[in-house]
């Protein structure tokens, strides 16, 4: 009888006991979702205060001009102090190697805190004027869509695209429009990306020499955003730099109306691809580190989950902020000239209209938004330098 009893405890505290496992591993595939859906709240985001001295690297024609935005965002509503060009200058010096002096204000002011204009790289000069702890990152974009959007910007500027008929002739037969006769403003027609870093396009495209570049680059950049994967970038850079999710919300800035935008055949990508090889090398690079970075410290459900936050935010202010459902529009149809990009080559640069009513503090913010970069580059220079002649936009008025 007891020995049954003994039997049949046994056997209860058996089934008890796997019960309890399977419960365990339940809860603990339950916790793990969960868990990983919370985590961008709470965890995963590195602790401290949001990082605040930046300097953004801004390459040609990599959808730069919205990293811009958001910086120039940033820094205004943080009154943060920003290395804007000297006088009259809309760039820091490109296409020549940045030198501190190209900075207003330099010298006077010991340190800025965001550094974000068109400059050719050269570090121990963007060292003078950025802090020791500052957070260096870019953007490239695939090689092959640079460089057609460059010809379609630069087409009239760039000794090598004048005289070729079309970026296909152009890829035809490099060499017979570009050479070394007025190399500053062709630097816009071969490995442009590569040059914007510091680096000579012309190289030849030997692998000690590609490897050191690259490992140099890795070494001072802290994150290197690509252009076709844009959201997942900015998910990785508001994770890097601490910032709110509205932070790194922007529209599409600079972009062209799809009639300036050429399609080129699989042989001319080629081309364009063998052309710029050591942006392409540089690219490659980035875009497997980036893919890196995003796996290892997110996963993928959670990128996702962070991407389709993004999204939404975005909708949620086009929907607030804009007329016309959020499309862009081209620069006739932009009804306030403080609006109007600046236009150039053969491209039609794209805007925004506000929608009208908006009470006082929405249409400041959403002003910002669609302020294109040069008058949000004006602006700043103002509230930066009020005792200064302000920098004159003479396309502003004009239509
Ligand atoms: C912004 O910074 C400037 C100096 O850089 C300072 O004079 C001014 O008081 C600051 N304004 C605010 C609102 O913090
Ligand atoms: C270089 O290009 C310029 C104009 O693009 C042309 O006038 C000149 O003849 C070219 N020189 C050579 C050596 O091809
Ligand atoms: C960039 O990386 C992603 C993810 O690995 C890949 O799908 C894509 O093909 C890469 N792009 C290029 C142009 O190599
Ligand atoms: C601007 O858009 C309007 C309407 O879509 C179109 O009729 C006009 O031709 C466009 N202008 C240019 C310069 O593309
Ligand atoms: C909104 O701005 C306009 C013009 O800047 C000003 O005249 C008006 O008083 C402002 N309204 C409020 C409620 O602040």
């Amino acid at each position: 009888m007891l020995s049954t009893l003994g039997g049949l405890q046994r056997y209860f505290r058996v089934i008890l006991l796997l019960l309890l496992a399977l419960t365990l591993l339940l809860l603990a595939g339950f916790l793990h979702t969960d868990l990983e859906l919370l985590t961008p709240l709470f965890g995963g985001q590195a602790e401290g205060p949001p990082v605040t001295n930046v300097m953004f690297l801004k390459t040609h024609k990599t959808a730069s001009s919205t990293v811009l935005n958001i910086l120039y965002r940033f820094a205004e509503t943080h009154n943060l102090s920003v290395a804007l060009p000297a006088g009259r200058d809309v760039h820091l010096g490109y296409p020549w190697l940045f030198l501190a002096r190209y900075v207003e204000g330099v010298g006077s002011q010991q340190r800025f805190n965001v550094m974000c204009n068109h400059l050719r790289f050269n570090l121990p000069e963007v060292q003078k004027v950025m802090p020791s702890d500052t957070f260096y990152f870019s953007i490239l974009r695939n090689p092959v869509f640079q460089l057609e959007s460059s010809f379609s910007y630069y087409k009239s500027y760039a000794p090598a695209f004048q005289g070729a008929p079309s970026l296909d002739a152009f890829l035809a037969s490099p060499r017979t429009f570009y050479n070394d006769s007025d190399r500053l403003r062709n630097v816009y027609a071969k490995n442009n990306m590569w040059f914007d870093f510091g680096f000579d396009p012309d190289a030849p495209v030997e692998e000690g020499y590609v490897r050191a570049r690259i490992a140099e680059v890795e070494r001072r950049f802290r994150l290197v955003l690509i252009a076709e994967h844009f959201d997942e970038s900015l998910v990785l850079l508001r994770r890097r730099l601490r910032w709110a999710l509205d932070d790194v919300v922007a529209f599409r800035l600079n972009s062209r109306s799809a009639r300036s935008v050429t399609r080129l055949a699989p042989e001319a990508r080629e081309r364009a691809r063998r052309w710029c090889a050591l942006d392409w090398r540089l690219y490659q690079h980035f875009n497997r580190s980036l893919w890196g970075q995003l796996r290892a410290e997110l996963g993928p459900r959670r990128l996702r989950a962070e991407v389709a936050r993004l999204r939404a935010r975005r909708r949620e202010l086009a929907a607030l902020c804009l007329q016309d459902g959020g499309a862009p529009q081209n620069r006739t149809q932009i009804h306030d000239p403080g609006l109007r990009p600046y236009q150039s080559g053969a491209a039609d640069i794209l805007g925004y209209n506000l929608r009208p009513g908006l009470d006082n503090q929405t249409r400041r913010v959403c002003q910002r938004l669609v302020t294109p970069e040069l008058q949000y580059m004006a602006l700043l220079y103002s509230l930066q330098f009020p005792e200064k002649p302000p920098k004159n936009i003479p396309w502003r008025g004009a239509c």
